[in-house]
């Protein structure tokens, strides 16, 4: 079976060789949207917004052009995805995020700031990558202030795994980066780890060695609750490199 053929979690399915994914990052909360959340949605998710069954994408009909593609998994409510797009006119940027406030937001701060150069999944980042973005194409990937689970018997949720790793690289181009951040020392650590044991992936800063903080990275809205909490803040920058490992 080629790699493309496995399913990239942890769970054993009832197929030798595949794998079934049954355990999620996220609890789906539902959330109220607000009046201006509501309205972007209503306005603007069919200019925007992306779904799974569009299937696998073609960046040059999805944007109109031909520009570096860079994700962002699980942007919360937005505003650092809509200041970066907007610093960086010169790139395009799919958002991915399951909580649909946040889906609302980032539209409704889009609109604002006339920022157009962002399209949006309300999805399980996992299923974007696997079903729509085409191997080798993205100029980047981040994942900003993922969910922590500090619990030990909720670790197994943590999205950064070493499956989950994989299937990053396999989506980025040979020159590609991955950039994480999170203010929970415990999880940067096991990040670390997962990411240094990564046979496709460099530490840009040697191994074991967490990044300056980019001054490309707005400060965003759950690191700036984590401030107030007197937490620090951790960022890692990996870069592809050519392997032929297996990634999957
Ligand atoms: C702790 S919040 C951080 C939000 C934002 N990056 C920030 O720094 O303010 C983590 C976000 O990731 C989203 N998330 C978790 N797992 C996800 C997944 N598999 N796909 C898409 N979004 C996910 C959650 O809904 C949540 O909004």
């Amino acid at each position: 079976m080629s790699p493309e053929h496995i399913e990239c979690d942890s769970r054993k399915g009832g197929n030798p060789g595949v794998f079934l994914r049954t355990i999620r990052s996220f609890v789906k909360r539902e959330g109220r949207l607000t009046v201006g959340q509501d309205r972007a949605l209503e306005k603007d998710w069919s200019i925007y917004g992306l779904a799974l069954d569009q299937g696998r994408l073609d960046f040059n009909k999805t944007f109109g052009r031909n520009a570096p593609v860079i994700v962002e998994i699980g942007f919360g409510m937005g505003q650092s995805l809509v200041q970066m797009a907007q610093d960086h006119p010169e790139q395009d940027y799919i958002g991915i995020e399951v909580h649909r406030p946040g889906v609302g937001s980032l539209l409704l701060a889009m609109r604002e700031q006339n920022v157009d150069n962002i399209r949006v999944y309300q999805e399980d980042a996992i299923e974007v990558l696997k079903q729509s973005i085409p191997d080798q194409s993205l100029e980047g990937v981040q994942l900003f202030f993922p969910d922590p689970w500090p619990k030990k018997k909720h670790h197994k949720r943590r999205i950064v795994q070493p499956e989950f790793v994989a299937l990053i690289a396999r989506k980025l181009t040979p020159t590609g980066w991955f950039h994480l951040a999170t203010d929970w020392q415990p999880y940067a650590d096991a990040m670390m780890e997962v990411l240094d044991e990564a046979p496709y992936f460099e530490n840009r800063y040697g191994r074991g060695q967490f990044s300056p903080r980019p001054e490309s990275r707005p400060v965003t809205k759950f690191e700036r609750r984590g401030e107030k909490l007197g937490h620090g803040v951790w960022d890692l920058l990996f870069d592809r490199i050519d392997s032929s490992a297996n990634t999957c």
